[in-house]
C-alpha cells in the first residue's frame, strides 16, 4: 500500500519579503512511519508542515501525497488524506462553537447528520473536550483551543497526521492523553516539536531542520543522544536522556 506515503524532493520556499523559508529539503516517509521534525524558532519546521497540505507551494521542488504530486487538481483529495493541526489554533478555529469547528470537515463532505454527530463526539472525548463543545472557541485557553483544534483534524479520520507543536500550551494531562492518541494512530504522522519527549515516546525517526535545510534524519533515540548536533539546533537531551544521578 502507497498511499501514506510523504515524499519531498528539493524543496524550495522564499517568503514575500525575502526571507527564504526552505532551501533545498528532501525526504521520503513511508506508510505507517511516525516522524518527529525538530530544529530551532524558525529553522522551517512550520514552512515545510504547510507545503505537506498544500497551503504553501513550493517555489522549486515537489511534494508527493500516495501515488499523486500535490498540485492544483489533486488538493481536494490531499487535504481529505493529510489532517493538518497548525501552530496557532487560532488559524484553525473559526466558527461559533466547539461543535461547530469539530463538525465543519465532516459536513463540508457531506456525511449524514448523525454520523457527524457521532464523530464530534468522539473526537472531543478523545482530546478531552467533550465539556466545550457549545462553547465559543474565542474564549478558550490556548490549551482548551489546541485540544479543539486537533479534535476538528480527528473527525475528519485522516490517513496522514500532520501536527505543528501539538503539545504546546496542553497541561500535563492533556499531553499525556495526546501522546496516548498519537501512539494508537496508526497511519502516518509527522510531528513538528521542541517536546523532545513527546518525539521520543511516539517517533521512531526524526528529522532535524537547520535553516530550511535537513542537517540529520535518523532515529530518533540515536538523533538524541547527539549532544553536539541537539546544541546546534538549540535543542537539549529529552529529560529521560538527561543523566540524572537519581534516575539512572
Ligand atoms: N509570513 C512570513 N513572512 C516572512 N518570513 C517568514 C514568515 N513566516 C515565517 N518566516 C520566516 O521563515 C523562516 C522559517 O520559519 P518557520 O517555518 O515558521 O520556522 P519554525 O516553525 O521552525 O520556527 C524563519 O526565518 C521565519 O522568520
Ligand atoms: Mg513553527
Amino acid at each position: 500500500m502507497s498511499h501514506h506515503i510523504v515524499e519531498a524532493q528539493n524543496l524550495h520556499y522564499v517568503y514575500p519579503d525575502g526571507t527564504a523559508g526552505l532551501q533545498g529539503v528532501s525526504f521520503r516517509i513511508t506508510h505507517g512511519e511516525s516522524v518527529a521534525v525538530v530544529g530551532a524558532n524558525g529553522a522551517g519546521k512550520s514552512t515545510l508542515l504547510m507545503h505537506l497540505n498544500g497551503c504553501l507551494s513550493p517555489a522549486q521542488g515537489t511534494v508527493r501525497i500516495g501515488d499523486f504530486p500535490l498540485i492544483k487538481t489533486t488538493l481536494k483529495a490531499v487535504r481529505r488524506t493529510v489532517g493538518m493541526v497548525f501552530q496557532n489554533p487560532d488559524d484553525q478555529l473559526f466558527m461559533p462553537t466547539v461543535f461547530d469547528d469539530v463538525a465543519f470537515g465532516p459536513l463540508n463532505i457531506g456525511l449524514p447528520e448523525e454520523e457527524v454527530e457521532q464523530r464530534v463526539t468522539q473526537a472531543l472525548e478523545t482530546v478531552g473536550a467533550g465539556a466545550l463543545r457549545d462553547r465559543p472557541p474565542y474564549r478558550l485557553s490556548k490549551g482548551e483551543k489546541r485540544s479543539v483544534a486537533i479534535a476538528s483534524v480527528l473527525s475528519m479520520s485522516p490517513d496522514i497526521l500532520v501536527m505543528d507543536e501539538p503539545s504546546a500550551d496542553l497541561d500535563p494531562q492533556a499531553r499525556r492523553r495526546l501522546i496516548e492518541l498519537l501512539k494508537t494512530f496508526k497511519h502516518t504522522k509527522i510531528i513538528a516539536t521542541h517536546d523532545l519527549d513527546l518525539a521520543l515516546d511516539v517517533c521512531e525517526r526524526t528529522l532535524v531542520l537547520s535553516r530550511g535545510r535537513i542537517c540529520a534524519d535518523g532515529a530518533t533515540a540515536e538523533l538524541f543522544r547527539n549532544d553536539e548536533l541537539l546544541s546546534q539546533s538549540a535543542l537539549e537531551r529529552p529529560l529521560r536522556m538527561q543523566n540524572c544521578p537519581v534516575c539512572r
